[in-house]
């Protein structure tokens, strides 16, 4: 009984301690008053201690970090999930871009307003380590916009996709409009700018910083890849070298990945090493990807996407033609067209390379690529949707 007692003590100072360092917290980070709360809190699930955008990048990607403004951040995730940003108010940028798949769809084609749907398959958000780190201008050394790389920021991306009419239809001057609309934008462009002017480029801003803070970099691969780390890290480094967490088969399919594959998707953690590429799907495309913009020299090439949480973004390819990683591994093995365009890390002689993967070696591949899914980025709060 005495023991008892003890114990029933003990807990109450540790309720009463635990209890002051929550109020303590609670008014150090309250970022909006009262009132601006309540209006916020009516539509949206919204911390008032901001979620925290920073990104520190793994020990082997040289331990930088990126700061992102929270902010603005904050005000970028509302207007990515807000159906009301589109013509009939049934779709927003989540419909197509689903955190639970990586910012992917499931479907080949994403339906889009009015019962369209888009003319490509939607390009997984969450398919790079940092969208900033990798995505923007190419004088800049960076990896440009959409299947046909033809655009620089995620503010023209942004632009581009509220005007498109197959996804939401809505040229700038109507978003400001459905902006105006909604109370919490006031309270959270107020909080972000000091004041309620809606703008274009304010709103631009906002998803570009949501979109840019993304990030996925704790997967499987990157713990090992975390504990192999060396100064002179390179690609090569880890062919042969069996990663102890791994299994033999994601080790064995790291290899074969490292010299079939690695020579366009690159590093995982880093850039590809072809920006864009014909990849030998058809003969003659429907599509014709970057072609369409620059002429038939680029005719099927299209870009060359990153593999991070591949397992989940299916369909693939930019039409979406293939529904399972199965069907592209049979389609490297043996499926690769001579296209004219073919690129010359698929050629040999002259004619298509065909890898002829045993059923062995194509089931290891297989393993090896759903050691790039990210579980933590795919539930992280702070990409969620914030709407009640
Ligand atoms: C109706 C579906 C749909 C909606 C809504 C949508 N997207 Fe997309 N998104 C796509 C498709 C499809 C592509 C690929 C299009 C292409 O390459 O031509 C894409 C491409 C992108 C890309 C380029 C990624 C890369 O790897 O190049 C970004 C960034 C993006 N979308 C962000 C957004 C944002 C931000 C919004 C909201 C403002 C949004 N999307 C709304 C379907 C959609
Ligand atoms: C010549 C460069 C090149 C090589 C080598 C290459 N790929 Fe690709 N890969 C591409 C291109 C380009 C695309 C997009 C093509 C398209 O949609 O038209 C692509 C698409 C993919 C996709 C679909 C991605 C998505 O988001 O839809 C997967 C998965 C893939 N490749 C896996 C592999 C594997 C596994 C290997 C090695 C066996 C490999 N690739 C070798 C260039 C290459």
């Amino acid at each position: 009984m005495k023991n008892l007692n003890c114990l029933l003590a003990f807990l109450m100072v540790l309720f009463f301690f635990s209890s002051c360092k929550k109020d303590k917290i609670d008014i150090s980070y309250e970022r909006y008053t009262a009132e601006d709360y309540a209006v916020l809190s009516q539509s949206l699930n919204i911390e008032n201690d901001l979620e925290d955008y920073t990104f520190v990048f793994p020990k082997y990607y040289q331990s930088r970090s990126l700061s992102f403004d929270s902010d603005l951040a904050t005000l970028g995730r509302v207007i990515f999930y807000d159906k009301n940003l589109s013509d009939d108010r049934t779709i927003s940028c989540a419909s197509c871009h689903k955190q639970e798949l990586a910012f992917a769809d499931d479907k080949a084609f994403s339906d889009g307003v009015s019962n369209r749907v888009t003319s490509r398959n939607s390009l997984a958000l969450g398919s790079v380590f940092n969208f900033a780190e990798y995505y923007g201008d190419a004088a800049s050394g960076r990896i440009p916009f959409f299947w046909d790389n033809r655009a620089n920021t995620v503010q023209e991306q942004a632009r581009q996709t509220f005007a498109n009419e197959q996804e939401m239809n809505m040229p700038m001057h109507k978003v400001l409009e459905r902006v105006n609309e909604n109370d919490y934008y006031r309270v959270l462009f107020k909080e972000t700018f000091g004041d309620s002017d809606f703008t274009e480029d304010r709103v631009l801003d906002a998803v570009s910083e949501f979109v840019n803070s993304m990030s996925s970099y704790r997967s499987k691969y990157d713990e090992e890849l975390d504990k192999h780390y060396v100064a002179t890290y390179n690609l090569n480094n880890i062919v042969g070298v069996d990663f102890a967490g791994f299994t033999s088969a994601e080790n064995l399919g790291k290899d074969l990945y490292v010299s079939n594959c690695g020579n366009c998707h690159g590093e995982i953690n880093g850039f590809p090493a072809e920006v864009k590429a014909n990849n030998g799907l058809d003969m003659v495309y429907e599509d014709q990807g970057i072609g369409e913009i620059s002429g038939s020299g680029n005719n099927g090439v299209f870009k060359v996407p990153t593999l991070r949480n591949i397992a989940l973004t299916g369909p693939f390819m930019h039409d979406g033609r293939f529904a399972t990683l199965e069907e592209v591994v049979d389609h490297y093995s043996n499926g690769v067209q001579n296209h004219p365009n073919l690129s010359s890390q698929l050629k040999q002689g002259g004619q298509a390379k065909a890898f002829n993967f045993t059923q062995g070696e194509k089931d290891a591949l297989i393993s090896f690529l759903n050691t790039f899914t990210d579980e933590v980025m795919l539930a992280d709060v702070k990409y969620s949707d914030p709407f009640k």
